[in-house]
């Protein structure tokens, strides 16, 4: 209860607090996009798009880390719960669990979710490719992406149905990678998957998701003109294809994006009437200074640059960061840690704090935001 004294402090306050107030009123308002308790998602969409990244369920029974995704979030993609590896270990048996998992905790908290990936040449149980050579049964195709797409009707957001398969250095006119897919059913599997997938699903934004687009260097050229060449195609015969899905994977050290060709890339994706969406953005800072500050620095400002440019696009509908925090980059094993290097290349680093990267993300959205 408030007594007449708790009254009288609480008006003392009141007024010194007027007074400071007065005192400062010339000085300029922090721009609320400042206000640290605002995530990446809610920052994201004064810039008109969602935020969203790849988490697992393991990495989400981590209570800091939950509360790091949950402030940061809107989107959730399954880094591998979706992953035909883990969805179709015994054939014909497909086990939805996991991924319905992180569909219900996407749900209990007010996220989306989207598909990752239905059809790749990785990441496949150990008894498909032999199958599919031996056999060239297309309802190894068929089947597996009706049960999938019908299963997450009307719950994603949009799905990766087909992943990677522009491989201009496998040397096909076609710029088509050379992949067990390929070889055992020609290039009309692709087709094959997008028809079954918006058979199951009509309103589902089908994706086609890949790299190589991103970055200036000559083989970027050829992988951006084969992109173009392949979407333009399938496109043209009718395949029900929504959204190119561009991965986002860049180097600190290494390449860069050259912003001219990628803007040029982007307006083509908008002209043909698709939507654009980063799907697994992040920063490799291998190779460059051991110096953390410049690493972090190196990593934030190749984000930015690129997020720069693709926020310009006017396909752009969303972006997503492969993972959240440097704590879990790729489980078990990844060659660069194994000798005592462990990568700094998103928007949280091991301990859930905001790196460079973040600041940076923030500060592009902020610059995109519509007024
Ligand atoms: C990767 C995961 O991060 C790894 O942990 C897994 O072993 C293989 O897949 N392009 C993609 C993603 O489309 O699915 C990949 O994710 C990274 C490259």
């Amino acid at each position: 209860m408030l007594t007449r004294r708790h009254f009288c402090t609480g008006a003392a306050t009141f007024a010194a607090l007027v007074s400071v107030s007065t005192s400062i009123a010339a000085a300029p308002l922090r721009p609320s996009f400042d206000t640290d308790a605002r995530g990446l998602a809610a920052r994201a969409r004064d810039a008109r798009i969602r935020f969203g990244a790849a988490t697992a369920n393991y990495q989400l029974k981590d209570k800091a880390f939950r509360a790091a995704f949950l402030q940061d979030a809107a989107l959730i993609v399954p880094e591998y719960e979706m992953k035909r590896s883990a969805m179709e270990k015994t054939r014909g048996q497909i086990d939805f669990e996991p991924c319905d998992d992180l569909l219900a905790f996407a749900r209990a908290n007010n996220m989306a979710m989207r598909g990752h990936t239905l059809l790749w040449h990785r990441a496949n149980p150990d008894w498909l490719e032999e199958a599919v050579l031996t056999t060239r049964d297309e309802t190894l195709i068929t089947d597996y992406v009706t049960k999938v797409t019908t299963h997450y009707r009307g719950k994603l957001t949009s799905l990766d149905v087909v992943n990677e398969v522009i491989a201009p250095p496998d040397g096909r006119k076609d710029g088509l990678r050379n992949s067990f897919w390929l070889k055992a059913f020609g290039p009309s599997y692709i087709d094959m998957a997008y028809h079954a997938a918006r058979a199951a699903a009509p309103d589902m934004m089908l994706v086609y998701n890949d790299w190589g687009c991103e970055q200036g260097a000559p083989e970027n050229d050829r992988f951006r003109a084969a992109t173009l060449n392949f979407l333009e195609g399938a496109l043209a015969r009718g395949v029900p294809i929504d959204a190119y899905g561009m991965q986002g994977h860049l180097s600190a050290f290494g390449t860069q994006i050259d912003a001219y060709k990628l803007r040029k890339f982007c307006d083509a994706i908008t002209a043909m009437g698709l939507k654009l969406i980063i799907t697994e953005h992040d920063v490799d800072d291998s190779g460059g200074s051991s110096d953390l500050d410049v690493r972090d620095r190196a990593v934030a400002d190749a984000s930015a640059r690129f997020l720069d440019v693709v926020l310009d696009c006017k396909a752009l509908d969303t972006v997503l960061t492969w993972g959240l925090s440097n704590k879990f980059i790729d489980a078990p094993g990844w060659k660069a840690r194994l000798s005592g290097y462990w990568p700094r290349k998103l928007p949280r680093d091991s301990n859930m704090a905001k790196t460079q990267m973040w600041h940076a993300m923030a500060k592009t959205f902020a610059h995109h935001a519509a007024n």
